[in-house]
């Protein structure tokens, strides 16, 4: 076991963290779960609780996972057994490393999706598209294809297998450096194109001015939830990429630029998608589908849109692949660590288990109406599992990690390690109070009023 810890491997380069973990934290989160959860909850004031959350929750959860990870240099799991020996905290290690398996088999079969997006662009399926409502049918038709979907995912889960067993430093790295920034290119395009269509307007107005009346307890819950799950955050990813950062690395910085790429990237995604929804006289309600009816309905309004179209679903596809690359990281690293398996083993066994569990997702397109409708949830399974795994584990984690930095370990202890390759650490007051009083508080309470407003 010794061994597979002394082979662990760092960050070639000073900004590899920053691009890996922006790799992480981009991705479909940003481009498909943000603006559908967006439009589901009236907007604006969405946007709004949402940013106000990275800032005041997102940055300093990430810090305190960050500074975990570099200061035990282990998998979440080994982190805590090492920072608290023979106490219970291992199971917020082991609930992590659940909620990767559960993540990575929703999160793949959506990609999955984007993957199967690529020849159907490239083929010219929305060439002679005139309404969205076109394109809606085509998704529904696309999405309720068991055979695609399945083979879509197994293709995305084995690309995703194979840069894993490449190991840290040759995969993650290289990918997220130099595709990122092309994703950002197009999106802005997509921007421009969406804020010149007719009737543009009232998205903007949904998307930029607030209505804080129709708040309620689940929007808070949501944003929050969409925070963590955005930013990576509650899992251990940060505390398995911190581990490979070197102690010269000033983890305040680092993290600033995590937080500051992942949300700009989620805000100018939203930019393109509601004015054009808008434009298009969809309702912003549209769910999980919103991003595959919307984004081939503004190519299609675009000279070349058939090559644009097809340039934007490879790049949603690879800002997927560094974000499974993180999920499915944290997993191996633990089987590797924790139980002494080789990478090779671990990979293909947790790949193998993913897609099992993947299976019911991918039937939710529409195949087998028991996926479709769940009983007593009323929606289908993939909402059902983003909501529980992507939202509510990731809270419950994040919860725990922001009290084990706090009170457990401690803060002074954490100031320590972030201190190392930032030796004034300005901030650390501030950070003090948001992760032992605020973050837990604040997380606290948003998920006692979703229990009460659920069952009392
Ligand atoms: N942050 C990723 C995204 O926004 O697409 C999803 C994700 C990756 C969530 C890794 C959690 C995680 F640990």
């Amino acid at each position: 076991m010794n061994d597979n810890i002394n082979n662990r491997g760092l960050w070639r380069s000073k900004i590899g963290f920053i691009a890996a973990a922006s790799g992480s934290a981009i991705g479909l989160g940003n481009i498909w779960r943000f603006p559908y959860l967006t439009g589901e909850n009236g907007g604006a004031a969405f946007v709004f609780i949402y940013m106000f959350f990275v800032l005041l929750i997102g940055f300093p959860v990430m810090l305190a996972e960050v500074s975990i990870g570099r200061n035990t240099q282990r998998n979440p799991v080994g982190a805590f057994k090492k920072l608290a020996p023979k106490t219970h905290w291992k199971y917020v290690g082991i609930l992590g490393v659940i909620s990767g398996f559960a993540i990575l088999s929703f999160y793949s079969v959506v990609a999955g999706y984007a993957l199967g997006y690529i020849f159907e662009t490239l083929f010219g399926a929305f060439r002679n598209v005139q309404t969205a409502q076109q394109t809606k049918l085509i998704f529904g038709e696309f999405a309720s294809n068991p055979i695609s979907s399945l083979l879509c995912l197994s293709l995305f889960l084995f690309v995703n297998g194979i840069i894993v067993y490449k190991g840290v430093e040759e995969g993650i790295e290289r990918w997220s450096k130099t595709l990122m920034p092309i994703l950002l290119f197009l999106l802005i395009f997509l921007v421009i194109r969406s804020l010149t269509l007719k009737g543009s307007l009232e998205g903007l107005n949904f998307y930029m001015k607030p209505d804080f009346s129709k708040v309620t307890g689940s929007t808070f819950m949501n944003a929050l939830g969409q925070a963590f799950f955005s930013l990576s955050l509650g899992m251990g990813t940060m505390i398995t990429y911190g581990s490979y950062l070197s102690k010269k690395d000033n983890l305040v910085t680092s993290v600033s630029y995590v937080c500051l790429f992942d949300t700009l990237i989620a805000f100018i995604a939203g930019l393109a998608i509601f004015p054009a929804l808008f434009a298009m006289g969809l309702a912003p309600n549209e769910g999980p589908d919103l991003v595959f009816v919307v984004i081939p309905s503004i190519f299609s309004k675009i000279p070349g849109g058939t090559y644009f179209g097809t340039a934007f679903f490879i790049l949603l596809v690879i800002a997927a692949l560094t974000s499974t690359i993180s999920l499915l990281e944290v997993v191996v690293a633990y089987i590797i660590e924790e139980r002494g398996w080789s990478r090779k083993r671990a990979t293909v066994g947790a790949s193998i288990i993913s897609f099992l569990l993947a299976i019911p997702s991918a039937l939710s397109g529409g195949i087998v109406k028991f996926f479709t409708k769940l009983p007593y949830y009323g929606g289908d399974f993939l909402s059902f599992m983003s909501t529980v795994f992507g939202s509510y584990a990731l809270s419950i984690g994040c919860l725990f990690i922001a009290v084990f930095v706090g009170w457990r370990w401690g803060v002074h202890r954490a100031s320590q390690e972030i201190a190392n390759g930032n030796p004034k650490f300005k901030s650390r007051v501030l950070w003090h109070f948001l992760i032992k009083f605020v973050s837990p508080i604040a997380v606290l309470l948003i998920i006692l009023n979703l229990i009460k407003s659920s069952f009392f």
